[in-house]
């Protein structure tokens, strides 16, 4: 059987994790939650003041808030010896974190990152996933902020964390743009680009391949859902991609054939430039 998470590119001294769930704060939580519901085929219901969303392989928790944003992201670990490995490794890096347990995961740990998102790490609950009303496959894969210490932010993931960055974006004074990080042989899991402030840029679908990108388009279509950029590909991991807009303004991705790298892979430089983000044409420069 093929890994999931396909640790055979990750060493031991590495992170290996899946993005296994988002909770997005919303200043209009039933607007959004039906939004993702008809348009990413989730099944939603209430917990509390939160709502659940929840299909086949991705999972969004909405939370009230007067502003919209990142709530905090939870990742999936292989097996007990990886959350071992991960408390060792902030343990050694002298950053604060707490064991957990909750909803999502039996057994975990919580940090803060420099810009104050909260990351859950942990073993997930077994689960079986509701009907899909979309019917099209899409795992949630990854997602992006903005962030005005990306440096900060990369050493964190990094030395803290054990993710292993992929590809940076670099401008032409040098300074890097924009840095793409991995937990697994999937070329990205998170990325972080510079910017004037600290906010959710998007969240990222991977589907099968080119034609399931295709139904997603003739999905969004019956659904009045405009596509906002894309068809397009991008330079760093080299995958394909659309984009549309949820009610809060969030950027929303649906991909496929995002790159697989091997652990030996050496960590690319690409220009600052619309090229590198859209190697088709259009490029929404927000770094
Ligand atoms: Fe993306």
């Amino acid at each position: 059987m093929k890994p999931e998470i396909g640790g055979d590119a990750i060493g031991e001294d590495r992170l290996t994790a899946r993005l296994h769930h988002l909770e997005i704060g919303t200043p209009q939580l039933d607007v959004m939650a039906a939004f993702y519901g008809r348009a990413l085929g989730y099944q939603l219901s209430r917990d509390g003041e939160a709502i659940k969303a929840i299909a086949d392989k991705r999972r969004l928790i909405f939370t009230p808030r007067p502003v919209k944003g990142l709530v905090s992201a939870g990742w999936a670990l292989p097996d007990s010896d990886e959350l071992r490995r991960l408390r060792a490794r902030l343990s050694r890096a002298g950053l604060a974190h707490t064991d957990t347990a909750d909803a999502a995961f039996t057994d975990g740990v919580r940090v803060a990152d420099p810009d104050g998102n909260r990351l859950v790490f942990g073993l997930p609950r077994p689960e079986t996933a509701p009907a899909d009303a979309a019917g099209l496959p899409a795992r949630l894969q990854h997602f992006v902020v903005a962030s005005r210490q990306p440096d900060r932010m990369v050493r964190f993931f990094v030395e803290g964390l054990g993710f292993t960055v992929s590809d940076d974006v670099v401008d032409e004074a040098g300074e890097k743009r924009t840095s793409f990080m991995r937990c697994s042989a999937e070329h990205h899991s998170f990325a972080v680009f510079k910017a004037d402030q600290d906010r959710l840029d998007h969240h990222c679908y991977e589907t099968t391949d080119w034609n399931a990108i295709r139904d997603w388009c003739d999905h969004f279509a019956e659904q009045h859902i405009p596509i906002q950029w894309g068809p397009g590909r991008h330079g760093p991991g080299n995958n394909l991609f659309i984009f549309i807009h949820d009610p809060d303004g969030n950027w929303v991705e649906v991909s496929a054939e995002l790159e697989i790298v091997d652990k030996d892979r050496i960590v690319g430089a690409w220009p600052h430039e619309e090229r590198t983000l859209n190697g088709w044409g259009k490029a929404y420069l927000r770094s």
